[in-house]
C-alpha cells in the first residue's frame, strides 16, 4: 500500500499527489513513468512521474480528472493509501550532450516537460520553454518553470494571460528568428506534438515527443500501447515513451487512443449516477 502525503489542487480539474514510494523514487529519472490501481478491482492507470524526492522517498504525480480511476484518484486525500504504484518503467528522457533544447508543454502535459526542462538544466542545457493553456484560470507550475528555464514563453489560447496563440505559434516564432536548438521535446495532447514536428520539419530540428497510448501491463507484454515509429512497432512502454516525433504515426495514435473513450464516459456517468444515489438515500 502507497500512502498519500501531500495533494493540492492545481486547478479545478488537475491535482498534484505526493505518493510514499521509496523503491520507485530511489530510481526515478525525468521521462519515466509508474503505473497506479487504487484497489483490487481498479483499473492500472499510467502516470508520467513530475517529480522525487529520494531522501523522503516520495514521488510526485498531476494528474487530470478525466476518467472512472483518476476521479476516483482526485476523491482520495493525504492519509488515504492506494494499492498499488508500480515503477519507475520506460526510459528516461535523453538529456546528455545537449547544448540548446526547447521545451514544449501543452496543457496536462506540462507536468512532465516540467522535469524534463529540469533534467535538460542540470545536464548543463541551456533551456527555452513554451507552455500552452487554453486560459489563465487553468495555469500550471508557472513559478517551477520560472526557476527551471533560461526562457520562458507563456501561451494562452483566448490571450487571457501571457501571449495569446498556439505553442506553435511561439515556436514557429522563435524557428523564424533564427534560434537554433539541437533538440525540441513536445508533451502534451496528440495533436500539439504532432503540430510541433510539422513546425520543426522545415528548419531540420530533431524533435522528441511524449507519447502516451493506452497501457495495460507496462512491461512490454501486453502489446497494448503498440506505436507506429519510422515504418517499425514500437512499445511505448518499454522502447518509449519518448521517440522522434518526425517518424510518429499520430493519426494511428489518435484512432487507437480514441477506442475506448465511449465506454469510458459510460463508466464514469454511471459510477457518478450511483455516487448521486447513495449520497441521496444517505441524506435520507
Ligand atoms: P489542451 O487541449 O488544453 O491543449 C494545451 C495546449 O496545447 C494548448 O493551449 C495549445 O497551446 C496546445 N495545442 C493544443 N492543440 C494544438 C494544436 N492542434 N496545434 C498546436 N498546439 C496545440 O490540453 P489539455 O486538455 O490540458 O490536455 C489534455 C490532453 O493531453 C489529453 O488528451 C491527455 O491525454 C494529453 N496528455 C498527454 C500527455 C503526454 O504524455 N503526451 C501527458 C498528459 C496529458
Ligand atoms: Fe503492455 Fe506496453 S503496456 S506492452
Amino acid at each position: 500500500m502507497y500512502k498519500i502525503v501531500r495533494k493540492k489542487e492545481l486547478n479545478p480539474s488537475v491535482t498534484l499527489m505526493e505518493i510514499e514510494a521509496p523503491f520507485v523514487a530511489k530510481k526515478a529519472k525525468a521521462g519515466q513513468f509508474i503505473i497506479f490501481r487504487i484497489d483490487e478491482m481498479g483499473e492500472r492507470v499510467p502516470l508520467t512521474i513530475t517529480g522525487y524526492d529520494r531522501e523522503k522517498g516520495t514521488v510526485s504525480i498531476i494528474f487530470q480528472k478525466v476518467g472512472f480511476s483518476t476521479i476516483a484518484l482526485g476523491n482520495l486525500n493525504e492519509g488515504d493509501y492506494i494499492r498499488d504504484f508500480v515503477g519507475p518503467l520506460g526510459r528516461p528522457t535523453e538529456v546528455e550532450g545537449k547544448k540548446r533544447v526547447c521545451v514544449v508543454g501543452g496543457g496536462v502535459g506540462c507536468a512532465i516537460a516540467l522535469p524534463a526542462a529540469q533534467a535538460f538544466r542540470e545536464a548543463g542545457a541551456e533551456v527555452d520553454v513554451i507552455v500552452g493553456f487554453r486560459s489563465k484560470d487553468i495555469v500550471i507550475l508557472e513559478e517551477e518553470f520560472r526557476a527551471a528555464a533560461n526562457n520562458l514563453y507563456l501561451m494562452t489560447d483566448d490571450g487571457s494571460y501571457g501571449e495569446k496563440g498556439f505553442v506553435t505559434v511561439k515556436l514557429q516564432e522563435l524557428l523564424e528568428s533564427g534560434r537554433e536548438y539541437d533538440e525540441v521535446l513536445a508533451i502534451g495532447p496528440v495533436p500539439m506534438m504532432k503540430f510541433v514536428c510539422k513546425t520543426t520539419e522545415p528548419f531540420g530540428v530533431h524533435t522528441i515527443v511524449s507519447l502516451n497510448p493506452i497501457m495495460v501491463d507496462g512491461t512490454g507484454m501486453c502489446g497494448g500501447c503498440r506505436v507506429t515509429v519510422g515504418g517499425e512497432t514500437k512499445f511505448a512502454c518499454v522502447d518509449g515513451p519518448e521517440f522522434d516525433g518526425h517518424k510518429v504515426d499520430f493519426a494511428e495514435l489518435m484512432s487507437r487512443n480514441g477506442v475506448y473513450k465511449e465506454r469510458e464516459a459510460q463508466v464514469t456517468k454511471d459510477h457518478a449516477c450511483r455516487m448521486e444515489a447513495m449520497g441521496k438515500a444517505l441524506i435520507k
